[in-house]
């Protein structure tokens, strides 16, 4: 049995051998600082967000797409790598795609964690590549294609030919940036305090990127900044768009930045095939058609956008001898 984990900073994915995605869940963790102990991963651990007594935290320990606890991490990984196989006596060979802005040194931590969790061996891919996978495409040809990852934390960018990746872009903007921004500009705007969770569901409802006409509307609680208070307040797409535009901006300038440092016969072939869009952000209602307008070639949402890079580690399985040539995009631990 192989398993191929997506280690995102928002969710955590897990595909096993043929069975596909068996695990998909938050990427939260809930400690017990007496007992040294993890309580809960996951949905349980979410679940607890801000509703704990001192003795437990409950961490998001990849938050803004850095380890911001590598113990935490290690843990969080272990759990779920148990929640998937039980205790059984079998090594698993693992391939792991961890996001892309952490460093050496933490990449070592995670592969560590994966071993004592009981894998036999450790491969570690990039997300891009993963993505690209999952999304379907034969990365192997002399073919150019261009992906747009937009996850929680990350933003990855790149253009692949033949296993190999040409250019490539991370940037820390992603999702959680866009939540922050949809807090501060409520905040602003209203005089009410929302939080994170809150002005997510608002991004997820309410959103239009391409076209707010005041059409997609969502009511949201928090409490009044001055008063003090619970209040319940609307915000639609004109609000959202107004908070969230410029990171928005900030995503396709990057990708504006890959394409033109792409090769023009690359280029060409990205323009016939069009851009690939995967992770949670892909479904930022209208950024296809935002995307498409602005960069002129055309921008589709990958199928089922959160699990292309877990899908993506079932297809690298496969083809892992042809991957591992390059080296550059997939490493080995043993
Ligand atoms: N319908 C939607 N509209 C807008 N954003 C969405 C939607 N659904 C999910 N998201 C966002 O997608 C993000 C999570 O995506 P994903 O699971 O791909 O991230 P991740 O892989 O955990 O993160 P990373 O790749 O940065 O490590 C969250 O920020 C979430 O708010
Ligand atoms: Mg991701």
């Amino acid at each position: 049995m192989d398993i191929g984990i997506d280690l995102g900073t928002a969710n955590v994915l897990i595909a096993v051998g043929n069975k596909g995605v068996v695990l998909n869940e938050p990427s939260v963790v809930a400690f017990n600082k007496k007992t040294n102990e993890v309580i809960a991963v996951g949905n349980d651990a979410y679940k607890m967000i801000g509703r704990t007594p001192d003795h437990i935290t409950v961490v998001r320990p990849l938050s803004d797409g850095v380890i911001s606890d590598h113990k935490m991490t290690e843990k969080m990984i272990m759990a779920f790598i148990e929640k998937v196989t039980g205790k059984q006596l079998f090594m698993p060979n693992i391939i792991m795609c961890i996001p892309s802005s952490i460093t050496d040194v933490e990449s070592r931590a995670v592969v560590e964690a994966a071993k004592i969790a009981g894998a036999r061996q450790v491969y570690l891919i990039e997300e891009p590549v993963a993505a690209l996978m999952g999304a379907g495409v034969d990365i192997s040809s002399p073919n150019g294609n261009m992906v747009v990852d937009i996850g929680g934390g990350t933003t990855d960018i790149a253009v692949i030919s033949m296993n190999g990746v040409v250019v490539k872009l991370s940037m820390k903007m992603a999702g959680e940036k866009m939540d922050k921004a949809i807090v501060k500009y409520v905040g602003n705007r209203y005089r009410v305090l929302i939080g994170e969770k809150t002005a997510e569901t608002a991004k997820m409802a309410a959103a239009d990127v391409f076209s707010p006409d005041g059409s997609r509307k969502v009511l949201i609680k928090g409490r009044h900044l001055v008063r003090g208070l619970p209040e319940k307040i609307e915000v639609n797409d004109y609000d959202i768009y107004e908070a969230i535009i410029d990171c928005v901006r900030e995503i396709i300038d990057g990708a504006k930045n890959v394409f033109e440092r792409t090769p023009p016969e690359l280029a060409g072939d990205i323009y016939r095939n069009g851009i690939y869009l995967t992770g949670g952000g892909a479904l930022l209602y209208g950024l296809d058609r935002l995307m498409t307008s602005e960069l002129g070639v055309k921008c589709n949402i990958a199928e089922d956008p959160m699990s292309c890079v877990a899908k993506g580690t079932k297809y690298a399985f496969r083809n892992i001898d042809k991957l591992l040539d390059g080296f550059e995009h997939v490493s080995m631990y043993k």
